[in-house]
């Protein structure tokens, strides 16, 4: 025991110096390694920009090349096609019309979530091609109720030139076939980005 007691403490002493030496080391991995906090300016984040952009959005679901597909049927007859969810690639123009110049291109889905009026839930992403802007992304995400004559739905984010991009979205009918469900609806962006 007695003999033994120096060997302990020493290997006690040397356990606690090797602690001494690695736990400031092991703190400044645990708050360094994977997470570190930035100054915006670190990104270049310096002016928040405001703009404002107008598209239409042509979604064409009948004839030979349709640009939004019927992916859901719903499972019962509704007056608000309660369920149904369509898939599209839509073209955004500068214009109304279908052969004006081509922005980008909305990219998403609509799904029928409201049992009470006609009220879609929509997920797109509005793929942007034209200019300085070609290659960025805004992400709209809201409730569409189709038959309102504004509705506002949030940009909850874009990549590109629209990183940290927030706002919102008017939406308003241009022109709408009832036999065929082609539509032509005007959106005015506004997005906060840098
Ligand atoms: C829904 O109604 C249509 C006709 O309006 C009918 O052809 C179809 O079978 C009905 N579907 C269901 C699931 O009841
Ligand atoms: C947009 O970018 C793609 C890929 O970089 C390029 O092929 C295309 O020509 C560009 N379009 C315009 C209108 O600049």
């Amino acid at each position: 025991m007695a003999r033994l007691l120096p060997h302990r403490l020493s290997q006690l002493t040397l356990y606690s110096l090797l602690l001494c030496l690695l736990l400031p080391n092991s703190l400044a991995r645990k708050n360094g390694g994977f997470a570190r906090t930035l100054s915006p300016k670190d990104l270049g984040l310096n002016n928040q920009k405001l703009s404002k952009f107008r598209l239409y959005w042509h979604d064409i679901v009948s004839g030979r090349n349709p640009t939004s597909v019927r992916v859901v049927t719903p499972p019962m007859n509704t007056s608000t096609s309660f369920g149904l969810v369509r898939m599209f690639d839509d073209p955004l123009t500068e214009g109304p019309e279908l052969s004006s110049k081509l922005i980008g291109r909305a990219q998403g889905f609509y799904a029928s979530a409201s049992q009470e009026e006609y009220g879609l839930l929509m997920a797109m992403n509005f793929a942007i091609m034209e200019g300085k802007y070609n290659g960025s992304t805004i992400t709209v995400f809201g409730r569409n109720t189709v038959f309102s004559k504004v509705r506002e739905m949030p940009v909850i984010g874009g990549t590109g030139l629209f990183r940290f991009a927030r706002g919102y979205v008017r939406a308003r009918t241009h022109f709408i076939d009832l036999k065929t469900r082609n539509a032509i609806v005007l959106y005015t962006c506004y997005v906060l980005h840098y």
